[in-house]
């Protein structure tokens, strides 16, 4: 009872169909230029609640408000200076900002938090389909909660048919990670989850940025992200995964000692690979991620990657790490999650 529309954005019809759903408080899955996201109208609270069942997502994660027009006096009750700032130097792109909000939006939309995240997606199918329903839409990633998120509409086809209305689209996500969180009610702005919009880049608008001490780290007592999102396990394939660190001929001379060991007692072992070392690591399963040099690429294929491990059914990942400089610290925060924070240093 899922629709699936391969579609692209001069599909009006269909597009306007979505959006029905929406206004009529159904769910509909989405492309937007980040990951695919799971979309309700957001000031329906039975709405939002289909979100969470379908996603099996704890209710305290508060959702991503998704909005197509720049006026968000219904919504949120300030707008800070440096908010106004970053809308208008990256909306609509891949940041999601966190406002103080009003009444209208209801609390299962916000984990019941009193403060909103709002984004406006480039994607042009993302952007009509708010348009057409007329309402902001809440949207989280359209996977099943601790898997990884969904980059291309077959991830969510694997993972939600049958428990959303409709699924639309089929391009490829081109970010391939998370939008950017950041918290503006200060006097500075936090960077509260990394992702395609980098420090660097904040920093060339409101000067300095700091990043929440919490989200490179392992959850515990007195280290708690202020983003409740961040503190569960999260895109982790189903065999444990090691990130192995250092210099790449360590890093390939430890990942093929253990490989030969694992190996002598029947394990399978994958590798998650770059273009450059592919070729010299000894595991039967090994994936590139992409060029080391090309951060835009690897942060859009390292989901898919993840994906595919579990889909060859390996015991055993070990990744190589990567510089957390630029869009390197939305990787390696991703990956890091996905390890259980299991890193190695060679
Ligand atoms: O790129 C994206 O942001 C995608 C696409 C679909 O737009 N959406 C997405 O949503 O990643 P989700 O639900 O998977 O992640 C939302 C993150 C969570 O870490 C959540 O805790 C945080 O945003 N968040 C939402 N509202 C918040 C608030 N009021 N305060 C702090 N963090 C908040
Ligand atoms: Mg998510």
């Amino acid at each position: 009872n899922t629709k699936v529309y391969y579609i692209d954005e001069h599909d009006t019809d269909k597009i306007k169909e979505a959006a029905e759903i929406i206004a009529s408080g159904g769910t509909v899955v989405f492309p937007t230029e980040t990951v695919y996201g799971l979309g309700a109208n957001a000031l329906d609270e039975k709405a939002c609640e289909k979100i969470f069942t379908a996603k099996g997502r704890p209710q305290d994660n508060p959702l991503i408000v998704h909005v197509a027009d720049f006026d968000l006096s219904k919504y949120v009750t300030d707008i800070s200076e440096n908010a106004k700032k970053l809308m208008e130097a990256f909306w609509p792109g891949p940041l999601t900002i966190i406002m103080p909000k009003k009444d209208i939006v209801p609390l299962t939309t916000t984990g019941g938090l009193d403060s909103v995240a709002i984004r406006m997606p480039s994607n042009k199918i993302a952007r009509k389909l708010i348009e057409f329903s007329g309402v902001p839409i809440a949207a989280p990633s359209a996977n099943i909660s601790g898997r990884p998120s969904p980059t291309t509409i077959e991830h969510c086809i694997n993972d939600l048919t049958g428990k959303v209305d409709m699924i639309i689209g089929g391009e490829k996500c081109d970010v391939g990670l998370e939008s950017t969180v950041v918290d503006t009610t200060g006097d500075e702005v936090v960077i509260l989850r990394p992702g395609g919009i980098t420090k660097e880049m904040l920093e060339e608008v409101v000067g300095n940025v700091s990043i929440d001490p919490a989200i490179m780290e392992k959850a515990s007592e007195g280290l708690r992200p202020k983003s409740p999102g961040m503190k569960y396990r999260h895109y982790a394939p189903k065999a444990p995964l090691t990130i192995i660190k250092g210099d790449l001929n360590n890093v390939i001379k430890y990942v093929n000692e253990k490989t030969d060991e694992l190996s002598n007692y029947g394990y399978k072992v994958g590798v998650m690979a770059t273009d450059e070392t592919i070729k010299k690591y000894n595991a039967n399963i090994k994936i590139s991620v992409g060029d080391r040099k090309e951060s835009g690429i690897i942060a859009a294929n390292l989901f898919d990657v993840l994906r595919e491990f579990d889909k060859i059914d390996v015991d055993y990942i070990y990744a190589e790490g990567f510089s957390e400089e630029g869009l390197g610290l939305a990787i390696m925060n991703r990956l890091k999650k996905a390890a259980g924070y299991n890193v190695i240093e060679v």
